[in-house]
């Protein structure tokens, strides 16, 4: 279960917020809680229940009973929120803590320090197949794999923003709150991103620090993320068993933040497509290029890449990047403006920010009849929201990948395989599907 709230244009007003403070009733906030936690949901904390209310209790496993301080909610409250301060039936899956600025109260960064690596892949494979199950409908049995190279979840961060507190000293956010607590120390990022003296410097002035490492031993230091971002280009090199190249990326701008990452969703995405001399393909949500230049190697010059990326940073180091395969073409711009322009493809790979594609983008794609499409997702709920419109238009999911990108916290990535459906196999709707968006 994930709490939702009411979507929004801006800021409500002040009428709006007094009726919901008045809704809310008296703050129960610091209140202490006796709970036994059941199932993890989508976000990193898992769910109980108290005086016929649902708590989301984070630094707490499922099974577990624990005594929880409430961090967010009211009496008028359907939900509540709260941290487990003190865990008097522990887990078998907890485990102490790696990072000393994680708990309750604590740097916000990391949602499962606390949590075996096993069983931590095992929580996300359960929030995926609930996901699947509640929005598209679907019953799958999800393993998470590990990245490739991952032994105990830690130092594989290779991009960090961080936030700067008033002092100067540069930290992560607490959890649900702008407020930034310093770090001496970051157990899951790079120990090159620590080497650079990032948290042992005075950031006074300056809001946020960007640090950035890459797999070929460059880094960048921006103090001013947004403003000097294009100064620094880092070159990247990804390896799988079927091919190797190397890719410029801007130091501020988007590359996969673990250092096995490119190899296994390349490979992931490869094996999904398996792309023909002479396919058409699209890259939408391209990046630099990640997926566009081993496609467009496997398709070979008779084929066709058209590669959409909406960042013109990122757009101009894709089309550096395709160097000299003319069969590459990289349009700048959103997908929603550029997709309509482009020509039918035999293969789709997507790989969309968090909010996903989305109704029309995904109806758009399944209009253009592809043989497969690969849809690479960092948010499970949006993929399955996805997933569910794709049936409707008449595409299945085939096989679907999980990969712990991102240990320690609840973050997980998929790579699902879509393929045509004939009329007669198109599954129902889930039923509580519609609304879904967003
Ligand atoms: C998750 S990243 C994936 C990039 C690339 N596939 C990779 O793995 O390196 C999503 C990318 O989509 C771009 N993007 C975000 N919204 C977009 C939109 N509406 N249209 C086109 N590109 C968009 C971002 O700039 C970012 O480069």
């Amino acid at each position: 279960m994930t709490p939702s709230a009411p979507r929004r244009r801006g800021r409500p007003g002040y009428a709006a917020r007094s009726r919901r403070a008045l809704e809310r009733g008296p703050s129960l906030v610091g209140t202490e809680l006796e709970l036994d936690v059941g199932s993890v949901a989508h976000g990193g904390f898992c769910v109980a229940r108290h005086d016929g209310r649902v708590v989301f209790v984070r630094h707490s496993l499922p099974g577990e009973r624990v005594r929880a301080v409430v961090t967010e909610g009211g009496e008028g409250d359907r939900f509540l929120r709260a941290d487990a301060v003190e865990v008097t039936r522990p887990s078998p899956d907890r485990v102490p803590s790696r990072c000393p600025h994680a708990g309750p109260g604590g740097c916000g960064g990391c949602d499962w320090q606390h949590v075996d690596l096993a069983a931590q892949r095992a929580l996300k494979a359960s929030v995926v197949a609930e996901q699947l199950r509640r929005l598209a409908g679907l019953d799958r049995e999800v393993v998470v794999e590990a990245a490739p190279g991952e032994s105990d979840g830690l130092g594989w961060r290779t991009r960090v923003e961080f936030a700067v507190d008033p002092r100067g000293h540069a930290g992560l956010r607490r959890a649900r709150s702008h407020e930034v607590v310093a770090l001496e120390h970051c157990p899951i990022a790079r120990p090159e991103v620590l080497a650079t003296g990032v948290l042992e410097r005075d950031w006074s002035g300056r809001r946020a620090v960007q640090v950035a490492v890459s797999s070929t031993g460059g880094r960048a230091v921006l103090p001013q993320p947004g403003v000097d971002e294009q100064a620094e280009t880092l070159v990247e090199r990804v390896t799988t068993p079927t091919w190797s190249g190397l890719f410029a990326v801007a130091g501020a701008g988007f590359w996969q933040v673990h250092p096995g990452a490119p190899a296994a969703l390349v490979g992931a995405v490869l094996q999904a497509l398996e792309p023909r001399s002479g396919d058409r393909v699209l890259d939408l949500y391209a990046g630099v290029g990640l997926f566009a230049l081993p496609l467009a190697d496997a398709v070979g010059a008779s084929g066709a890449v058209v590669a959409v990326e909406s960042d013109p940073v990122a757009a101009d180091l894709a089309r550096d990047n395709a160097g000299d395969r003319p069969w590459v073409t990289v349009r700048d711009g959103r997908v929603e403006d550029v997709l309509p322009t482009l020509p039918s493809a035999d293969l789709v790979v997507l790989d969309p920010p968090r909010t996903g594609a989305g109704r029309v983008i995904v109806e758009q794609l399944c209009a253009r009849r592809p043989r497969t499409i690969a849809y690479v997702a960092c948010d499970p709920a949006a993929l399955a929201r996805d997933l569910g419109y794709a049936a409707q238009a008449g595409y299945s999911l085939a096989e679907l990948t999980a990969y712990d990108l991102f240990p320690m916290t609840h973050h997980v990535e998929c790579v699902a395989v879509l393929r045509p459906h004939s009329l007669d196999e198109a599954p129902e709707a889930p039923e509580n599907h519609a609304g879904a968006d967003g």
